[in-house]
């Protein structure tokens, strides 16, 4: 589905016209679309219905509680990383026992309180961390859930920041040392090993990867279930990668499952995935309105009210984000999208074929639904943008503007 669309010459949200969601809440403002975001997971559990899959959406990728809360309506679970994404995921009415929690530097803090939460399992990066888990459930009087997760050490063929599954990344324990890992931790007290775990990385475009990973841990998996009698499930991650020039070839779900499917149903095990990227990406995009137009003997540049701050992977990861003129127009000039942050890397676009725009105009940023807001900050002192969910003709707030007075919430003179 594309929930962004041209109707009469205006860019619409579903049946919204952007230019009315600029007016009534300002710019620069995140629109994300309901619908678009429940088919994505419709989409994704039925070309998987086969291992009926457990699908945790990955907060970070968007940790809007309204977001959150749309998968968890949708039957999702909640992929975590930290304390403060278990709690944002249980206040979005995310079941404890449809939490995982990721991540490589989980504190003492952190773990019991999910314990506590009662989720459904920890993923385990090191043996210090399942000494960790052993230690803190001992003191509460709980038992820690544990799934190791393995570097398949395969190349995932994406950006070096977000490839995870390689051997030189910080990420999962080496396949040779694995096995011992999991004596370790049928040895512990207060653990129950219950799975094994694998994220490659982040925006793959093909499914051999995956294949290749699933290849690689499917023996590993079978020696576990018979060495340890909880050992059920296995959980392949997130990194489905999606469109983000028109050129581009998204990677569809159904394309991933005709080849992984037959490799995860003989291993007979609950499949868990983590997807992010793929569930919100082309569910967003960020709206900001032109402030100059600035022409040097060299270059023009369109300057607008969004910025690093709000959308930084151009400038961190070299992103592309197609940009629409939120009214249409055929005309096409050459330049770049910056913004009005004091840093030559503020850019949302570099030399590109542009729509033409003038001063108080507004304009899309596409594929901004993953790792948009979510990695947001007020860098220059600039309060955050607001964010507004869509729903057929509705449309409603789902994080105000921060105020200059939110900028400093925190600090004491
Ligand atoms: N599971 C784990 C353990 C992860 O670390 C991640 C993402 C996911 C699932 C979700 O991956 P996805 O399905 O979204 O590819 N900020 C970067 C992406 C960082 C990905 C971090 N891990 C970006 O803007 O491209």
């Amino acid at each position: 589905m594309n929930a962004f669309t041209y109707r009469d010459g205006m860019l619409h949200a579903e049946d919204v016209a952007v230019a009315e969601l600029a007016e009534r809440y300002d710019t620069p403002l995140f629109v994300y679309s309901r619908n678009h975001l429940l088919a994505q997971l419709g989409a994704l559990t039925a070309a998987f219905a086969a291992v009926k899959p457990l699908v945790c959406y990955s907060v970070k990728t968007n940790s809007n509680g309204a977001v959150i809360k749309t998968f968890a309506e949708g039957g999702a679970g909640a992929d975590v990383v930290s304390g403060g994404e278990l709690w944002r995921a249980r206040r979005a009415g995310v079941p404890a026992e449809r939490v995982v929690f990721a991540g490589v530097g989980k504190t003492a803090d952190e773990i019991e309180f999910a314990l506590k939460e009662g989720i459904r399992f920890f993923t385990v990066e090191s043996e210090p961390e399942l000494a960790r888990i052993s230690d803190v459930a001992r003191r509460i009087g709980a038992t820690g859930r544990v799934a190791l997760r393995v570097n398949p050490d395969v190349d995932p063929q994406t950006h070096k920041y977000i490839s995870t599954g390689k051997k030189e990344n910080k990420f999962g324990l080496d396949l040779a040392r694995a096995e011992q890992a999991y004596e370790m931790a049928a040895r512990l007290p207060n653990l129950e090993v219950v799975g094994l775990h694998m994220h490659i990385g982040s925006q793959i475009l093909t499914s051999h990867p995956f294949v290749e990973a699933v290849r690689k841990i499917a023996p590993l998996c079978q020696t576990l279930k018979r060495a340890h009698p909880a050992f059920r499930c296995l959980d392949i991650g997130g990194g489905i990668g999606i469109q983000y020039k028109p050129e581009q070839h998204a990677l569809e779900p159904v394309v991933v499952a005709r080849e992984l499917v037959p490799l995860l149903q003989p291993l007979g095990l609950e499949i868990v995935m983590e997807p992010g990227r793929y569930l919100v990406g082309n569910a967003g995009v960020l709206v900001a309105r032109v402030q100059y137009v600035k022409d040097s003997p060299f270059k023009k540049f369109v300057i607008v009210d969004a910025a690093m701050n709000d959308l930084i992977r151009p400038s961190l990861y070299q992103a592309h984000h197609e940009i629409c003129a939120v009214r249409e127009t055929s005309a096409r000039v050459h330049g770049d999208v910056v913004g009005p942050i004091c840093e030559s890397g503020d850019f949302l676009a570099q030399d590109r074929e542009l729509p033409e725009m003038r001063q108080g105009d507004l304009l899309a940023v596409l594929s901004a639904g993953a790792y948009g807001f979510a990695m947001s900050s007020s860098y220059n002192s600039r309060p955050r943008a607001a964010e507004v969910m869509v729903n057929g003709k509705d449309h409603t707030l789902i994080r105000r503007r921060e105020t200059w007075e939110d900028l400093v919430a925190h600090e004491t003179i």
